[in-house]
């Protein structure tokens, strides 16, 4: 499977798994454990979640997904909301994090999105996360150009390994200057809701009639020419949240899916790459 290498070695494969609103209803449960495992037999190591996600919930199924697995066979992500990235409250979130996933380090630990603590306080603390053992990387999600520039302007700040920033075809303002810059300081980026939560942010993505000509082409839906053209960006993972096993299946299924030349530029006449700076567009 397609791996993404982050400056401090680690391989991350090119589609990780999304688990918002996952462990939120406990009728779709099994079916929501039962996708995650498949992802991990499928190869997909990376599981992106947060203690914010119904409040622990999604980090509880999670540590469920993966208790027949090998620690090592997954590469767990998860976030710290602004209000305890500060020195006293870090350490005890990410415990309660710990605890709820039922495992005693994160690969990946993020600043969820900056809040009023000073960027220096949050470096601060996790690298003393990092020293304990308890995470073993961390990185930064929602941050614009001048948040990235603020933070490696830091000590230790060079120590981010990734931004996770939305990203997909009909919201591609961080071509412009965010995703150059963090490919010039070695950043890999993070997509979230690369199927721009089925099309839920921006209907017309999956009624325009090229994206369904294109899949057409490539006899996929319109949900998989989306991530497959995320998947197609150099330095970029994919995190697809599907609590349906079949959507599962069909997310692995574009890692083997390739866009033309011609395939590309006609999505790009479609949904043009920004001539202008944009801000940063989150949910
Ligand atoms: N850092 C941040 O601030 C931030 C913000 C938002 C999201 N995230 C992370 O990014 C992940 C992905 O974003 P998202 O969940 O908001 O949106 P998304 O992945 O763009 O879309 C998820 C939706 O797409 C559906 N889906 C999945 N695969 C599909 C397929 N092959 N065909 C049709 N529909 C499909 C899912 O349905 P089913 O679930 O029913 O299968 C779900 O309704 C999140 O789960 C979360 O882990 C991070």
């Amino acid at each position: 499977m397609k791996k993404i290498t982050l400056k401090n070695g680690d391989k991350l494969t090119a589609l990780g798994m999304g688990t918002w609103f996952m462990g939120d209803n406990e009728r779709y449960r099994r079916e929501e454990i039962a996708a995650l495992r498949y992802g991990i037999e499928h190869g997909v190591n990376l599981i992106d979640t947060a203690e914010m996600y119904g409040n622990g919930r999604s980090e509880q199924l999670v540590g469920e997904a993966i208790s027949p697995y090998a620690r090592e066979s997954v590469y767990l992500l998860s976030k710290v909301l602004p209000h305890n990235a500060n020195k006293r409250d870090m350490e005890y979130a990410c415990d309660n994090s710990l605890k709820a996933l039922n495992t005693d380090y994160l690969d990946m630990y993020l600043y969820h999105w900056r809040g009023s603590t000073p960027l220096a306080e949050t470096v601060e603390a996790l690298e003393k996360l990092k020293s304990k053992g308890k995470i073993k990387a961390w990185g930064v999600s929602n941050f614009d150009l001048e948040d990235m520039e603020e933070l490696l302007a830091l000590p230790l700040g060079d120590q981010c390994q990734v931004n996770e920033v939305l990203f997909h075809l009909g919201s591609r303002g961080i071509e412009y200057v965010l995703k150059p810059y963090q490919d010039k300081h070695a950043i890999a980026t993070i997509a979230y809701c690369p199927l721009a939560q089925a099309g839920a942010l921006q209907r017309n993505l999956i009624e325009n009639p090229v994206v369904n000509a294109v899949a057409d082409e490539l006899n996929c839906t319109p949900y998989q020419v989306l991530l497959t053209f995320v998947l197609a960006q150099p330095n970029m993972i994919a995190i697809p949240k599907a609590g349906r096993l079949q959507h599962m299946k069909e997310n692995i299924a574009c890692l083997d899916f390739k866009l033309s030349q011609e395939q590309i530029s006609r999505l790009n006449k479609a949904y043009p790459s920004p001539t202008a700076r944009l801000h940063l567009d989150i949910v």
